[in-house]
């Protein structure tokens, strides 16, 4: 398995641009299903959650083409099949996001039912209960969600608000479905991240008829088909963000470039009660200097535009050389904490009440070997690591692949001392060579 060596406490200088939004993404490709005509999405992020979703869109009858210049060209040749399989279902939740294109354009869908996740429950009750709003029957059978659209009169009203806010996923489940739905649908509480509001865009411009995007009060009327079209996937503020932290914690001088900055308004104002600099260049690109040590603070992840949850755990590494004690408080999934145990083998001083993590800084990380197990946790080891003293060893780095594309090639770029190693793949090769 790869991994990543680290050399840390070198501080970061350079400009660095970030690529597409993975979960803007991934959702679109499944819009593609909704298309008449050949769709091509630009700015589409290589990485190994979107090559899990051409896969399973190509199972449904898509072919999709990645061009040389990034973008990928998708075109329905087989209108039949209705079916996402465990095989692939069970390697990326996202897979979930077929289940409104198919129904909407299909009128039936079977998606094997989405199981554990190590950021803890995340069930998919709204999704199904909004489709059933929108009048189709919805039964679990043998591991699989099957879902026949039916009857639902000319109008309906469709809350997706949850005990922790809208559902992202699920907002875009039931958007993908009004689309295509005869009549007038109202969601109230819809989701309002960015890239809920991309592929919002991305549908008005197959055709589709949807006011009120960017608000939480959604009103669709369905029309007849959807053309395909050509379409730019907003930045990644996700991976600008982790970038930042970067850049904040090395004490370096990081120029992001690619990036929209009106999504990022919570993260900024965090990194500036914080103490850090942060200057508006222009409007796709911020930079960072870190200079002292951060200032403690408080952080509530939120939905939209409050603090991501998908940023907790770089900004929690951040937080554990800040000068005083910070409380991470996390309301979007209150059990994603699996990067405290790993910094605390750094050196970090984290205690952990319920949702809250109270961060106590410390004056500097120590590098040491370390495991990643989900996405942001692992991005936020290797924030942790590219500042720490010495060397940390990131194990398992195909979660950061599954988010990040290029990330080691990107950091380094930008003078981080990190390296993409294999030692089973070079005992092999060590062992073929003395065969030979
Ligand atoms: N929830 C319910 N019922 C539902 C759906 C969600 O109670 O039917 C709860 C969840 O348990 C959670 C909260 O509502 O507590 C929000 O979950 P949401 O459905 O919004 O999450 P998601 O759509 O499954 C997307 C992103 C996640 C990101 C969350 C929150 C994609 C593909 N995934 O997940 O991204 O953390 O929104 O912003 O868009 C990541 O990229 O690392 C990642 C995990």
């Amino acid at each position: 398995m790869d991994r990543f060596e680290i050399l840390g406490g070198v501080p970061l200088r350079g400009e660095v641009t970030v690529g597409g939004a993975k979960n803007a993404a991934l959702p679109m490709l499944a819009a593609t299903l909704l298309a008449e005509g050949p769709c091509r999405l630009v700015g589409v992020p290589d990485l190994r959650d979107i090559r899990t979703m051409l896969r399973i869109l190509e199972q449904l009858g898509v072919e999709a083409t990645r061009r040389d210049d990034g973008s990928i060209e998708t075109r329905v040749v087989d209108t039949e099949p209705v079916q996402a399989p465990y095989e692939l279902v069970k390697t990326m939740r996202a897979s979930i996001c077929v289940l409104g294109p198919l129904l909407g354009a299909r009128g039936r869908a079977e998606v094997s039912f989405p199981g554990g996740c190590v950021i803890g429950p995340r069930p998919i009750d709204l999704h199904l209960a909004g489709l059933e709003r929108l009048g189709a029957t919805v039964e679990v059978e043998a591991g699989y969600i099957h879902v026949r659209e039916g009857d639902a009169g000319e109008f309906r009203e469709i809350y997706l608000g949850g005990p922790f806010g809208p559902t992202v996923t699920g907002t875009f489940n039931v958007l993908a479905a009004a689309v295509r739905t005869p009549g007038t649908t109202v969601i109230q509480s819809a989701a309002c991240e960015p890239e809920v509001v991309d592929v919002a865009r991305f549908l008005v411009a197959m055709g589709a008829d949807i006011e009120g995007i960017g608000s939480p009060t959604l009103i669709v009327r369905g029309v007849e088909r959807l053309s395909g079209t050509t379409y730019r996937v907003i930045p990644d503020r996700i991976e600008a963000g982790t970038l930042l932290c970067a850049g904040a914690m090395t004490y370096g001088d990081v120029t992001v470039r690619g990036c929209d900055p009106a999504t990022l308004t919570a993260p900024l104002a965090i990194l500036e009660r914080m103490g850090v600099a942060v200057e508006r260049v222009d409007a796709e690109a911020l930079r960072v200097r870190g200079g002292s040590r951060p200032q403690p603070v408080d952080i509530v992840t939120l939905p939209y535009p409050g603090f991501p949850t998908d940023l907790q755990a770089q900004f929690m590494a951040l937080l554990s050389v800040a000068e005083g004690n910070s409380f991470v408080t996390e309301k979007i999934y209150p059990e994603r904490f699996i990067n405290v145990a790993e910094l605390q083998r750094m050196g970090a001083r984290i205690r952990k009440e319920g949702p809250t993590a109270i961060v106590s800084g410390v004056d500097a990380l120590s590098g040491c070997h370390v495991m990643a197990s989900d996405l942001r946790a692992s991005a936020a080891l290797v924030v942790a690591g590219l500042a720490a003293r010495g060397e940390t060893i990131v194990e398992r780095v195909y979660h950061i692949d599954r988010g990040y594309e290029r990330i080691e090639e990107k950091l380094s770029a930008l003078g981080g001392r990190i390296r993409r190693t294999n030692p089973e793949r070079a005992a092999a090769e060590v062992a073929g060579a003395s065969l030979t």
